[in-house]
């Protein structure tokens, strides 16, 4: 096959063959890219219109039991400053987001052990209390079914974990020991069982990376079924093992995110703050590749700096919420409008909970 029946068959079906889709990446160049990217609006339209959903993310603390390799939050890292915010911070930015038209609020952290589960599960409790209309996403790490069934009955709408790669030797690659895919794998069909929104991913361009590493994450994420995915380039954090290792740039998540859009025809899927960071149009470019949700920083300005992830990570520019009439305006001048909406994965809505 050449790339334009590639494309062909992709946009038709939802799937190539192994082989097939490796070329497809591959043998990417301008051309094909473009009309990857025509097809895969196409397919978006159809199930979102010209809408864009926004998520508030509220990074609530950098504390982090783990050590991920790539990772600026791992505990290894005695240069990262941590902070965890507490249960009113939190509300405050929730109602803060809420003012400025989220309907979806992301709470996202570090592996910190030091929240209970029953705090996490008031912070939800109080946001669905005070803003029934808004939906919840957390975002803090792996854990047993009972802890993510705890949260889900507290209120907890959606979960996103990254399976950061589907290739176990790779996952060993860019985790210690105590890590496994296995595990990472097993929380996402738990949360899957539990009637969660799941959002899943893979980091692009993670050092060790091959191009059939990528085409094992489409084929993972087909098996999965994850109602979101969050995909962007590795970054190197300066203070990690990974300092050294080249960091990926815009291209090749932005033609991923054409193929995830004609695999995954209803998927909720980002242009991520990493590739904002790596391109200064690296949103618009997702966006007109496929993707259909952006999430702006709502944590306090005074810790935005201190949940480094990797080096040079945008939060105070027009990522952040509070410039949120300037991402609108982003999104008008491609076409797009952003809407003040929940956002659910199609037929994942509040009515459809367990
Ligand atoms: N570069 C890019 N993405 C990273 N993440 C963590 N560290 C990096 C990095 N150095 C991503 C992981 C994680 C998400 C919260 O951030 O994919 O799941």
């Amino acid at each position: 096959m050449n790339q334009k029946e590639r494309i062909e068959q992709l946009f038709e079906t939802g799937i190539l063959p192994k082989e097939e889709m490796r070329a497809l990446i591959e043998e990417r160049d301008e051309e094909s890219s473009e009309e990857l990217f025509v097809k895969a609006r196409i397919r978006k339209e159809e199930n979102f219109g010209k809408d864009i959903y926004l998520r508030g993310l509220i990074e609530f603390s950098s504390y982090c039991r783990n050590d991920c390799f790539y990772c600026g939050l791992r505990r290894s890292n005695t240069k990262a400053q941590r902070y965890h915010l507490s249960k009113e911070d939190i509300l405050t930015c929730a109602r803060q987001g809420y003012a400025l038209g989220f309907r979806t609020i992301v709470l996202q952290s570090g592996e910190d052990l030091s929240y209970s589960d029953e705090e996490i599960a008031d912070i939800v409790r109080s946001i669905k209390k005070e803003m029934p209309e808004t939906a919840v996403t957390l975002s803090i790490g792996e854990k047993t079914y009972e802890q993510y069934l705890l949260y889900y009955k507290a209120g907890a709408d959606r979960y996103l974990l990254r399976h950061e790669t589907a290739d176990p030797v790779h996952y060993a690659k860019l985790h210690p020991s105590d890590l496994s895919f296995e595990n990472r794998k097993r929380c996402l069909y738990d949360l899957k069982k539990i009637g969660y929104q799941v959002g899943a991913g893979m980091m692009v361009e993670a050092p060790f990376q091959t191009l059939d590493n990528l085409v094992e994450d489409l084929f993972f994420l087909k098996e999965l079924q994850p109602h979101m995915i969050g995909t962007g380039p590795f970054i190197a954090h300066k203070d990690t093992p990974f300092k050294d290792m080249p960091s990926g740039g815009s291209e090749l998540t932005i033609f991923l995110l054409g193929i995830l859009r004609l695999m995954f025809p209803k998927v909720l899927l980002p242009a991520t703050t990493a590739l904002g960071t790596i391109d200064p149009y690296g949103r618009e470019k997702g966006i007109m590749a496929g993707a259909n949700v952006i999430m702006p920083n709502l944590s306090p300005k005074n810790v935005r700096g201190k949940y480094m992830l990797y080096d040079g990570k945008i939060s105070t520019g027009e990522e952040a919420a509070e410039s949120i009439e300037k991402i609108r305006k982003r999104m008008e001048a491609i076409g797009c409008h952003v809407k003040n909406v929940r956002g659910d994965a199609p037929g994942m809505g509040p009515e459809n909970r367990q």
